[in-house]
């Protein structure tokens, strides 16, 4: 680590300083590897601690969010005619202008970098290093699609990109600073304005994020934050015909709801998924276990891009090593609340109830068993230690359903064929992983994988903007294929007519 980081804590926190952003030290210091002798990171362990001491006790985003309860039709019809018209006025902006108001905001973001880990720890459970990376994902979407707009501007130039109008944004509580940050500046980058509804276990963050939003110079009216009373205004909201685009992340069956309210709802959704990491025999063991346990329990297992399946091949199915290694290694996890700094795997958002219930209390498939029972740690029901369950059969339900929870099956295949049709063979198509030291076995699963975002010895989690757009196939993914954090993704807020072609 102190290869990693040769600033001075001064030499980072001078800029800082000198802006009045005392709270954020720069990006991508990791306390958790804190020696004592590095100066620079023993400052940023006084700061995580600091943060994680709120954590508990937070209330920030509670006044905004009370602020943006929208009960009545007629409340929800005035916010999204300003809306409207605030996006007619963006659009008229010079470019210039606009790009500059999205890079202010990637700064705003970084600035309030403490805070937004603090209310995405203590309302939805993330552990410091989680909510870290968010707000740094949350950065680079500015940045990025700040210089994209700018980008299809030169692009579409003699041709007509004609933004649409209104776009909602409904994000997710498992990344409820990043996925939010992304949908909402997409579309504000590509000229549209915003309706941004938040998750309800996710709210106080999505109030935080549209307060640094609209004080970095986004207008309030064009970004709408709103907070919705009842269902019945979300069916509003989602059939008003000036919405053009409605950017979904969540489950299958809001996708599928949201649908059925309107059949032609321009849906940008990116769905559920059932990801597995393949282990062949010429891998690096040690390093396919980390990847392994971190992309299956990181946020305890609540990420769509998470890997719930682990799939062995050949003599890795056998090897002793390997299974002890596993074992241990998640034996090993320090399960607890945020706000208990030694904490690596947090709660789960609520006490589980359907699919996840099922998932750790259930009965096990034919030829399952617990190799790491999960177990209830506390009263409120959602602190659980993880669970791993070996000889997970192909077609069973543990194979094909996700659970989103800490739960990781183990899967043996006798060959890299059928691991690969074994990863095929559920409805989803997020992310997949393999690990794997054979040029020829990783071009096989290259090219015959099903999958959106395909990571090669690496965890499946944390797609990086722009190097890793992120977008799924299969039941993944609802839309045009339009990946976020990627070179065509403005593309998908609005309609564009090339420029015709010369006879
Ligand atoms: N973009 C998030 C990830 O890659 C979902 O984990």
């Amino acid at each position: 680590t102190q290869n990693r980081q040769t600033e001075s804590a001064d030499e980072i926190l001078e800029p800082l300083r000198a802006a009045g952003q005392t709270e954020s030290p720069a990006r991508g210091l990791s306390f958790a590897n804190t020696p004592d002798s590095d100066p620079s990171l023993m400052h940023n362990l006084e700061w995580a601690r600091e943060i994680i001491g709120r954590f508990e006790h937070s209330d920030l985003g509670k006044q905004g969010l009370a602020d943006a309860k929208v009960n009545t039709e007629e409340e929800l019809e005035e916010i999204m005619a300003r809306a409207s018209a605030a996006g007619r006025e963006w659009v008229a902006r010079p470019i210039e202008e606009r790009v500059e108001i999205l890079h202010n905001v990637g700064l705003a973001l970084a600035k309030h970098r403490g805070e937004l880990i603090e209310v995405a720890g203590s309302e939805a459970g993330k552990t410091f290093d989680q909510g870290d990376v968010e707000v740094s994902e949350a950065v680079d979407f500015s940045h990025y699609y700040a210089e994209s707009a700018l980008k299809m501007v030169q692009e579409t130039e003699g041709a007509k990109f004609t933004p649409t109008n209104l776009t909602v944004v409904t994000p997710p509580w498992n990344f409820p600073l990043a996925i939010p940050a992304g949908g909402v500046l997409a579309a504000l980058s590509a000229g549209s304005a915003v309706v941004f509804k938040p998750a309800a276990a996710a709210a106080r963050c999505g109030a935080v994020l549209a307060e640094i939003m609209w004080e970095a110079g986004v207008p309030r009216d064009l970004l709408a934050f709103v907070s919705l009373g009842e269902r019945a205004l979300g069916k509003q909201l989602l059939t008003d015909q000036r919405v053009g685009r409605v950017v979904l992340t969540g489950g299958s069956e809001t996708a599928d709801l949201f649908r059925s309210w309107r059949s032609d709802l321009p849906l940008l959704a990116e769905t559920s998924g059932k990801n597995a990491i393949v282990v062949t025999p010429s891998a690096d063991l040690d390093l396919a276990v980390k990847d392994v346990v971190y992309s299956a329990f990181g946020h305890a297992g609540q990420k769509c891009s998470a890997a719930s399946l682990v799939i062995l091949v050949g003599s890795v199915g056998t090897s002793a090593r390997f299974a002890r290694q596993l074992v241990d290694a998640v034996n090993s996890l320090q399960v607890g609340y945020p706000w208990d700094p030694t904490s690596e795997m947090g709660p789960v958002i609520a006490p589980p109830t359907g699919k996840l219930k099922e998932g750790l209390t259930g009965k096990l498939g034919e030829g399952e068993r617990w190799i790491v029972k999960p177990e209830q740690l506390d009263d409120s029901g959602k602190l659980w230690s993880p669970g791993v369950r070996s000889g997970v059969q192909p077609g069973s339900a543990y194979h094909l359903t996700e659970y989103f929870g800490p739960i990781l099956g183990v899967m043996r295949a006798e060959t890299l064929e059928q691991a690969v049709e074994w990863v095929n063979q559920v409805d989803y198509g997020l992310t997949s992983g393999i690990h794997s030291l054979d040029a020829e076995e990783i071009n096989y699963w290259i090219d015959n994988v099903h999958a959106g975002n395909l990571y090669i010895n690496r965890g499946t989690t944390g797609a990086i903007v722009q190097r890793q757009p992120f977008g799924g196939w299969k039941r993944s993914a609802v839309g045009n294929g339009a990946k976020a954090g990627g070179p065509n993704y403005l593309y998908a807020f609005g309609n564009w007519a090339p420029a015709p072609t010369e006879a």
